[in-house]
C-alpha cells in the first residue's frame, strides 16, 4: 500500500460525503449505495493523492476551479438513457400537447422545450426527430430546444452525437437511415456506431445545468414542455418537492411536465394538475399559475 492509498470509508464519513453530495446535487445515497459511492470515491482520492476523507473533502469545497467536484459528479450519475424511451410521452407530446399550447399563438410565435438530465442526448434528439417527423406545425413556430446535465461529460457525447447500436435500437430503420451517418474508421472495433445528422445537432442547445443550483436554473423561464425524465428516482423526497417547486417556477402558465414512467407528480407536488390525454399522463401548471 503506498503512502496516499485511501482507506475505507467509517460510517461517519460516509454520511459526511453522502450529506455533501446531497446538498450539491440532490442525489441521495443511502447505505444500499455503499459499494457504488466506496468505489468511485477511493477512486478519486488515489487519483489526486488525498490521504484521507478530510482532505478530499476540502478539494472537493474549496478548489477555486469546482474541477475535482465536476469529476467526481460525474462519476457519481447514472447515465443511462437511448432514443425513443418511453416513447409514448414524445407521442402525447406531437399528437396532442403542443397542438394545445400553440393554440391562440401567432404564427412565428417560440415555443421552448426542455429535457433536463438529458444524459447523452438520446432523449433531446427523439425529440427533435419526433416533431420533424410527427408534428405538421413545426415550421409554422420558432422551437427551442433546451437539453441539460450536470455531468459534463456526457453533454461532450450529446453534442458529439455518435451512438451505438444499443442505443438506435428503438429507432425505426428509415428513421437511422434519414438522421444518421455510419461512422467508419478505428472507432468501428467497438461496433458500429452511428453520427446524428449536424441539421439535428445543431438544433438542440446543451448546457451544464444542476438543477437543484437556482442561480444555474434562473435562466430557464417561460418554459412550455420540461422533460425530467428518470432523475428524480435518485433523489429524496425533499429533493423532489424542490424540484418540482423549480419546474413550476420555470414553466409559462399552462406549461407541462413529463416525467420517468415510475415517477409520479401527486407523490411529490400539488402545484400541477394531472393532465391524462390518449397517448399519457403529463403534469401541468394552472394557467392562471397557482397551485394548491
Ligand atoms: C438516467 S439519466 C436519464 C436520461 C433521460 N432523461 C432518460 O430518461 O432517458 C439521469 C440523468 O440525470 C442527470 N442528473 C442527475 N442529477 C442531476 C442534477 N442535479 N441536475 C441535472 N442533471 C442531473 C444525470 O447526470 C443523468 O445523466
Amino acid at each position: 500500500m503506498s503512502d496516499t492509498e485511501p482507506q475505507a470509508l467509517s460510517p461517519e464519513e460516509y454520511a459526511t460525503l453522502c450529506g455533501f453530495l446531497r446538498d450539491r446535487t440532490g442525489l441521495s445515497f443511502t447505505e444500499a449505495k455503499r459499494y457504488f459511492v466506496d468505489r468511485r470515491v477511493a477512486a478519486r482520492m488515489q487519483a489526486v493523492g488525498a490521504a484521507d476523507l478530510r482532505t478530499y473533502m476540502n478539494l472537493l469545497r474549496f478548489q477555486a476551479s469546482g474541477e475535482e467536484l465536476q469529476r467526481l459528479v460525474n462519476l457519481m450519475t447514472v447515465n443511462e438513457t437511448y432514443f425513443f424511451r418511453e416513447k409514448y410521452q414524445f407521442d402525447c407530446l406531437v399528437n396532442s400537447v403542443l397542438d394545445e399550447l400553440v393554440r391562440g399563438r401567432p404564427k412565428g410565435a417560440r415555443l421552448r422545450i426542455w429535457s433536463a438530465g438529458c444524459a447523452t442526448g438520446e432523449e433531446p434528439y427523439s425529440i427533435a426527430i419526433m416533431l420533424l417527423e410527427n408534428w405538421r406545425r413545426v415550421d409554422d413556430y420558432e422551437i427551442e430546444l433546451l437539453a441539460s446535465d450536470i455531468d459534463s461529460a456526457v453533454l461532450d457525447r450529446a453534442r458529439e452525437g455518435i451512438y451505438d447500436e444499443r442505443a438506435l435500437q428503438g429507432l425505426p430503420a428509415h428513421l437511422r437511415a434519414k438522421y444518421f451517418q455510419p461512422q467508419r474508421g478505428p472507432a468501428e472495433a467497438g461496433g458500429p456506431r452511428w453520427r446524428i445528422v449536424e441539421d439535428l445537432r445543431d438544433s438542440v442547445d446543451f448546457s451544464l445545468v444542476n438543477i437543484v443550483d437556482p442561480q444555474q436554473v434562473r435562466a430557464f423561464r417561460g418554459i412550455d414542455v420540461i422533460f425530467c425524465r428518470n432523475l428524480l428516482i435518485y433523489f429524496d423526497d425533499l429533493g423532489r418537492r424542490e424540484a418540482a417547486s423549480m419546474f413550476h417556477d420555470a414553466l409559462a402558465p399552462g406549461g407541462f411536465v413529463c416525467l420517468g414512467h415510475s415517477e409520479s407528480m401527486s407523490r411529490m407536488s400539488s402545484l400541477f394538475v394531472p393532465r391524462r390525454f390518449p397517448d399519457a399522463i403529463l403534469y401541468q401548471k394552472p394557467v392562471d399559475g397557482g397551485g394548491a
